[in-house]
């Protein structure tokens, strides 16, 4: 037997129950078929079609679902102003190769309102975005479990720029023994080094212009640690001198860690292996990005 995967026409679905009978569907006509899953918030950018494309060749029918999830905003104001095109995310998922696009509403994703069990990690997130963004990760945790328990997909897809959302969903997923592979993708860039962002289409161009000092300025850091300077307290100090060069940029935290536990890291000798994260505020967009320095 030829099997066919994938679907002819891109479906969009709304709801739970609509997604969770087109997949059984799906599942029957295709026994063998693999699915996988793309969480986003939407207003998709190149990095989301590159886990979209990833996404198409690890799995034979691809999920992108398309949610702001309330519950990971710590700040009113940034939910309220985060971007949403619901058109054009559609259009760049069937170009990307999506099959299905998830995308409920806030009713249709909470029926009972706030959930009441609560879900934290606080070995992995006491520092970085875990202490900046009280309560994000515990949002961020509800709403993946929630979409992998909807899609149940062989695989799901995170993006490296959210390291610590990756390595949070990949324990979460450890802990509960829950049988999908979570893979992690490496950052899309822009031509001048800025990590690809929703939050990129809220900046003026001079916003674009001094965002470019926050990838420089990690790698920068990296260098001086590769010429010798193994004290991580002078790394930072040199990252938040450049990112803050440019008057409109504000460090909310610059951070070196073991790429494994999150830890903070003081000493890096000569080989050592280590991510610098850093968020920052540009013209009150928060912007976070990070690299793995390893040999
Ligand atoms: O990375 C994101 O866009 C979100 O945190 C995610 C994983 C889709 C959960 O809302």
């Amino acid at each position: 037997m030829v099997a066919i995967y994938g679907l002819a026409i891109m479906d969009v679905i709304k709801n739970r129950s609509g997604l969770r009978s087109r997949l059984k569907q799906w599942r029957f006509q295709n026994p063998e078929g693999t699915i996988a899953l793309v969480p986003t918030m939407g207003y998709l950018h190149a990095g989301h079609l590159s886990l979209i494309e990833r996404a198409r060749e690890e799995a034979d029918l691809v999920v992108v679902s398309v949610f702001v999830n309330p519950l990971q905003f710590n700040d009113p104001e940034d939910y309220q102003n985060y971007p949403i095109d619901l058109n054009r995310d559609e259009q760049a998922c069937e170009q990307a190769g999506a099959d299905i696009v998830f995308a409920p509403d806030r009713q249709e994703m909470y029926p009972e309102g706030e959930p009441l069990l609560q879900m934290s990690m606080p070995a992995l997130t006491a520092n970085l975005c875990g202490t900046a963004r009280p309560g994000h990760f515990e949002g961020v945790l509800m709403v993946v479990a929630r979409l992998l328990n909807c899609v149940q997909p062989d695989v799901a897809l995170f993006g490296k720029k959210d390291y610590q959302q990756y390595l949070v969903i990949r324990r979460m997923v450890q802990d509960l023994d829950l049988p999908v592979r979570i893979l992690g993708v490496e950052t899309v860039r822009e031509e001048d080094g800025r990590a690809m962002s929703s939050r990129n289409a809220r900046l003026s161009s001079s916003g674009v212009q001094h965002a470019t000092l926050i990838y420089r300025a990690m790698r920068i850091a990296e260098k001086a640690q590769r010429d010798g300077n193994s004290n991580a307290a002078d790394l930072k100090e040199i990252i938040k001198d450049v990112i803050e060069s440019g008057s409109l940029n504000r460090v909310d935290y610059i951070e070196i860690v073991d790429p494994d536990t999150l830890e903070s890291m003081s000493a890096l000798p000569g080989n050592s292996r280590f991510l610098i994260a850093v968020a920052v505020f540009c013209e009150n967009v928060r912007l976070i990005d990070n690299i793995l320095c390893e040999v």
